[in-house]
């Protein structure tokens, strides 16, 4: 049997906390620190298993609708998750990236943003894209504005613009399309996740709530993958 591909990006929409928590009769806000925890089993797991980029979409721009309690308390988790990410990851060779409106943040978690990138800049193992604050359609609202800005100051020229070059003004510039796009908890929608970027992903949708999703569900979405025909508009 011929050893199957590991994709090179996966993405994953990690949702599903709050259906996990209603089925703990917990507060929602314990499904999101279940689903933390699960943040880093699954990232570390991915890096193991040689995939190079991993996005995971943690909170989208749409998320700021929810009850200020809830938005309140996943951004406690992201706090305590990156100071985490800070001691841990460091050992393991992951380069950490922020994709999204970080200027969003309260002042404090942008410190502990950058801090992270910095910290993590000089990995050369799995690039760990976080989706904070992120919206597919805000990225590419953004990117056409930085495109504008450039050719009004005379930096490149309209005519130049195509596919390659707008993708250099995206949050993953220089890094490759996803390959694999998982969502669990049992939607099967994009909700604003990669949109330029998804043209050609492969989907798999489970119906496993975010907290619950192992490292087996990961190989077994990679088998899924395998076992797909990419076509890329070809025969
Ligand atoms: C995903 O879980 C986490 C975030 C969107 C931040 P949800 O909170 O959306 O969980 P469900 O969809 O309500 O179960
Ligand atoms: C998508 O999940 C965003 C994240 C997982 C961060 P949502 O729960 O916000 O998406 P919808 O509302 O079900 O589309
Ligand atoms: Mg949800």
């Amino acid at each position: 049997m011929p050893e199957r591909e590991i994709p090179a990006h996966v993405g994953i929409i990690m949702d599903g906390n709050g259906r996990w928590a209603k089925k703990h009769f917990q507060p929602r806000s314990m499904g999101h620190r279940a689903g933390a925890q699960n943040f880093r089993t699954i990232t570390r797991y991915a890096s193991k298993i040689g995939v190079k980029h991993l996005t995971l979409y943690a909170f989208s721009t749409e998320n700021w609708s929810r009850p200020a309690e809830e938005v309140g308390a996943l951004m406690g988790l992201f706090k305590d998750y990156l100071r985490e990410a800070l001691r841990d990851f460091m050992d393991e060779n992951i380069r950490v990236r922020f994709i999204g409106d970080v200027e969003g943040f309260a002042p404090d978690l942008q410190e502990l943003i950058r801090e992270v990138e910095e910290a993590s800049a000089p990995k050369t193992g799995m690039v760990l894209n976080l989706a904070m604050n992120y919206g597919g359609r805000a990225e590419i609202v953004r990117a056409a504005a930085a495109f504008a800005r450039d050719a009004q100051a005379g930096r490149v020229a309209p005519s130049q613009l195509d596919e390659g070059l707008f993708s250099r003004y995206l949050y993953t510039a220089g890094q490759p399309d996803p390959d694999l796009i998982i969502r669990p908890s049992g939607e099967q929608r994009i909700s604003n996740f990669l949109l330029w970027q998804c043209a050609y992903a492969e989907f798999v949708y489970f119906d496993i709530l975010w907290p619950d999703f192992k490292p087996q569900d990961l190989d077994r979405a990679i088998d899924i993958y395998n076992s797909r025909q990419r076509r890329f508009g070809g025969v």
